[in-house]
Formats: structure tokens, sequence, C-alpha cells
């Protein structure tokens, strides 16, 4: 069978010819212009890229199968243990880098680490800042520590394997969140069973977590807080701002026009 052949297969399995091709030059190691150079040779080890195809066909995300993620234009190492990065979180990593550079020297706390795709992208863009980013999750922390030698900032990121920012003592100039925000009985999608439940599901009502996290944020006084939150959340946590004291965050949506997190400032001047 040639790689045209192969390919042709694979697309009409998935009925997506796009992920049969992305999947054929991760089983080869070659990228998609290579591929077409060399379509017409014939495929080594068929079963496989067949066995890569039969996993895509029973939902298992496609970054998973290729380890592979991008992120704010760049290609972010991933495997099950951590959520696949969402293209909205951009918009928090946004946000974030666009207050920390009005800070000299910053230091920034990140709440739930994953892959790490938050703390290395700030860390990246960010001069002179210094973060410290909390898991409950040891897989997601491996995942997030082969990111930031990756990206080559290591050295601006601690991680650290406990609740919220239990047992840390510091104190930040912003906290930052994509916490879990779906409500735990939600019915979600097929594809979401092969990422971690601690990851997505934040609770009876959903915004548990995030309701934690803005105490902690209350209680650590003069900072930031920058979280991402589910669509249907502006209300509640609105609410639960003035219920606590804290004003009104500043509210984003994301690319769809959804409600998609919020920016807070907590305490009087929080600018060193
Ligand atoms: C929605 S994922 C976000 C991951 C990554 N920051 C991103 O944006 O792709 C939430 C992360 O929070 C972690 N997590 C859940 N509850 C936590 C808690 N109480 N304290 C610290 N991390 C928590 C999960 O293990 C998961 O890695």
């Amino acid at each position: 069978m040639t790689i045209k052949e192969a390919l042709k297969q694979g697309g009409k399995a998935l009925q997506n010819g796009k992920e049969a091709r992305i999947l054929l030059s991760h089983h080869l190691g070659i990228d998609s212009l290579q591929l077409i150079l060399k379509e017409n040779e014939v495929l080594k080890n068929p079963d496989d890229y067949f066995g890569l195809i039969r996993r895509a066909q029973a939902d298992e995300p496609i970054e998973y199968i290729t380890q592979s993620a991008s992120f704010y234009a760049r290609d972010f190492f991933i495997q099950k243990g951590a959520l696949i990065p969402r293209p909205e979180t951009e918009i928090l990593v946004d946000k974030v880098v666009q207050l920390a550079q009005t800070l000299h020297k910053p230091t920034i706390a990140e709440i739930g680490v994953g892959s790490g795709i938050i703390s290395c992208l700030i860390a990246l863009l960010v001069d002179d800042v210094s973060i410290t980013a909390t898991d409950i999750s040891q897989e997601a922390i491996l995942v997030a520590k082969i990111n930031a030698k990756r990206f080559g900032v290591e050295d601006k990121i601690t991680f650290i394997h406990t609740p919220y920012l239990i047992d840390i003592q510091e104190k930040f100039d912003i906290i930052v969140s994509n916490p879990p925000y779906i409500a735990d009985d939600a019915k979600v999608e097929n594809n979401l069973s092969y990422e971690p439940d601690i990851a997505l599901f934040g609770g009876q009502v959903g915004d548990e977590v995030l309701k934690n996290i803005i105490d902690i944020a209350a209680y650590h006084d003069n900072c930031y807080l920058c979280c991402e939150m589910g669509y249907d959340q502006k209300e509640p946590l609105s609410k639960y701002f003035k219920t606590k004291g804290l004003g009104e965050a500043d509210f984003y949506k994301d690319l769809a026009g959804f409600d998609r997190g919020f920016t807070l400032t907590i305490g009087e001047n929080n600018r060193k």
C-alpha cells in the first residue's frame, strides 16, 4: 500500500482527511509537505498507522495520540493525565500578560497548572517574572515540567504539588487559574472521557473550585485575580463578589461570544 492509498483509507475511516494526514505525518515522523512528496512511496508498518486510526475512531483526542497540542502558536507536549489546551485560554494568558507588564518584577501564582501552557507562556512573554504553579495532579505537573524545559523557562517557574495555594506563604501580585468549572453531573461529549475528571468537573454546581479560589485571593488581599469560567457563571460569580464585598470584576468573552472569564482587582492598589 502506498502512502497515498493509506491516507485515502484512513481519511475514509475517520471521515476526516485532515486528522488522517496528521496521524500519518506523526506515524512517519515527517511534516505534511514531506508527506505529499512521498505519497507514491510504499508505507512501512501500515498496521501501526491503522492502529492510530482506530484510536481516533474510538474518540481518543488526536492530541493524546500524537502527544502534541498547539497553543499560542507553539507546540506543547501533552499526554493523558493533563488537560488538552483549549484555544479560549489564550485570552486568559493575554489578560495576565497585560497586567504583569505594568508591574515591576511581578510574582504570579497559577492554581491548576495542568500541561503548563499558561505559566510557560507568561514566563516567555513577561520579563523578570517569577511564577509559582500548583496542581493536585502529579501527572499534570510532570507534563508541565516537560513543557517548561522545552521552552527554556524552568528557572522562572516553581512547581508545587498541593491543592490551591495550601502551605505556600508567599504573597503574589497576580493569581491566575483556569480551574475545573463543569458541573459534576453535566452531560459531556465522549472524547472528554479521555481527559482527567479533576481537570474538568468543579463540583455539584460547577463553580465550587472557582469560589474557593476567589476566597483564597480575597484572603491574600492586594492582588489581581484572573480566571477562566463557564459560559453561564457570570451571574452567580457577580453575586458572589458582591456578597464577599469584592466589588466588580471585568468579565470577558471568548471568540464565540460566550462569557468566559474575569479579572478582579483585590485590595486598593497592588502596584509595587
Ligand atoms: C481545567 S485544567 C487547566 C489546566 C491548564 N492550566 C490549562 O489551562 O490548560 C484544571 C487543572 O486544575 C487542577 N486542579 C483541580 N483542582 C485543583 C485544586 N484544588 N488545586 C490545584 N489544582 C487543581 C487539575 O488537576 C487540572 O490540572
